[in-house]
């Protein structure tokens, strides 16, 4: 990182008085840096239990944080654990991050496609939560991908090929483990302050230099209201410079599934056809802009528009592709699933959902999209369920389109039949469908949030 942040002050100081400290912000003062350290330290260690963590984590629900204060908590997660320190790179590490959504499988695409164009990508993701996908269960879907890499072999491969993918190990922000799977029991994971400080304390532990950010808003967003996603993309931006790190945000739709397909196996099929230079318009038109900051950002571009042109290129010239089945390789998976796709899990059975009406599909409900694929198993119901990487769902109609009566809006691929038809009701009721007229879709980048204003 460019100007590390400052590392917490050592516990000399007298004894936190965990409840005074949970009056305060119960009251709306401000607390200070030190005061904050103390409770993150003393939570992490154990020292402070999960019943008055979890009162003040809800006093900021309700309260919110300032700034100072969110870029306090958000340095001491990342100082509760290991910061990566990448130095012997001399290139620029940069990673993106997505707030998560239906079809989003741009990561697949970014990390060996900014690594084509010189940056190294340290990609530290997540697992599907709630109705959203996540990258590693995507990846896991390539037969034997290890995401689980010690940091030593992460950095092998990220030194053989640019870029690394694999999950969050316990070294990396342990207070964000600790606080995350107790805000999701506690209804604390909504607040602005606390999805910042877990998502760039995570971030910011890679050892990264810039980071460009995609939240999603939308029916299928975590913040389903513009102006929630747009408060939240500037406060990471914020916290993100404050502590060191240039950081830019997108704000792009999520009114309906990215790209066509949903489920594992599916988008990694969807992704290879984007670094094939292929693919649907939308997925590939967002993994270009992403990449083009990404260069931007990382110095190899001097503008994002040329550092769009230049993905184009890395796509066009199979170089990005080419680094993806290095990734593959190297993380001990099948890289022919590249060449032929058929060697990815597929489920035994199909079945198309078709309209009951001719016209226009208005909308797609598409938080429902993503229940369903987790109804068909590609999600988990409880942390312990196993993912079925063949299941998901194929839409064969976006908004926009046309359709008549008896045509298929999209195809569910499952593997028990009631799996299968639970999942197809969900899906039929999730395609609003008008009288044939124009329909006016959201642009998929809304807005772009950088350190110096909006563009
Ligand atoms: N993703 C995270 O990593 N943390 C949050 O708080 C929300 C989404």
């Amino acid at each position: 990182m460019s100007s590390p942040p400052v590392a917490p002050s050592s516990r000399t100081r007298p004894a936190l008085r965990i409840v005074d400290f949970i009056a305060k912000k119960r009251d709306g003062m401000e607390l200070s840096p030190p005061e904050i350290e103390e409770f993150v330290a003393g939570y992490t260690a154990g020292e402070i239990p999960d019943y008055q963590a979890s009162a003040w984590l809800m006093a900021v629900v309700l309260r919110g944080m300032t700034r100072a204060e969110t870029s306090a908590l958000t340095n001491a997660m990342l100082r509760s654990g290991k910061v990566l320190d990448l130095s012997e790179f001399p290139e620029r590490k940069v990673d993106k991050h997505s707030t998560g959504g239906v079809g989003d499988k741009t990561s697949l695409v970014l990390a060996p496609l900014a690594a084509a164009g010189g940056l190294i990508v340290p990609m530290i993701s997540g697992r599907g939560l709630g109705h959203t996908g996540g990258t590693l269960d995507k990846l896991e879907s390539i037969p034997g991908f290890d995401v689980n890499l010690s940091v030593r072999e992460f950095r092998q491969v990220l030194a053989a090929c640019g870029c690394a993918m694999i999950g969050q190990t316990a070294e990396i922000a342990p207070a964000d483990r600790k606080l995350y799977a107790l805000r999701d029991v506690t209804a604390t994971v909504e607040s602005p302050y606390l999805i910042c400080a877990s998502i760039m304390s995570k971030k910011l532990a890679e050892g990264i230099d810039a980071l460009v950010l995609d939240v999603k808003t939308g029916s299928g967003a975590f913040m389903k209201k513009e102006e929630d996603a747009a408060f939240l993309a500037n406060l990471m931006v914020e916290t993100g410079e404050l502590l060191g790190t240039k950081v830019v945000a997108l704000l792009t739709s999520m009114d309906q599934p990215l790209g066509r397909h949903v489920g594992n196996a599916l988008e990694v099929v969807e992704a290879v056809e984007v670094l094939r230079g292929h693919g649907p318009d939308d997925l590939r038109e967002l993994c270009l802009e992403l990449a083009g900051w990404m260069l931007h950002l990382g110095g190899a571009a001097s503008t994002p528009e040329q550092g769009k042109s230049r993905s184009r290129q890395l796509i066009e010239s199979g170089q990005a592709l080419e680094r993806f089945r290095q990734m593959v390789e190297l993380q001990g998976g099948n890289a022919r699933v590249i060449d032929d796709t058929s060697l990815l899990p597929r489920a035994a059975h199909h079945r198309e959902v078709r309209s009951p009406r001719t016209g226009v599909i208005q909308g797609i409900d598409c938080r429902a999209v993503g229940i369903a694929s987790v109804i068909l198993g590609g999600g988990r119901n409880k942390k312990e369920d196993a993912i079925d990487p063949s299941v998901g769902i194929v839409l064969e109609r976006k908004v926009g389109d046309q359709v008549a009566a008896g045509e298929p809006l999209c195809s569910l691929h499952y593997n028990s039949e009631v799996q299968g038809s639970e999942a197809a009701e969900l899906v039929a009721r999730s395609f609003f469908i008008s009288e044939p007229a124009a329909v006016q879709g959201r642009p998929l980048v809304e807005r772009i949030i950088t350190a110096r204003g909006e563009k």
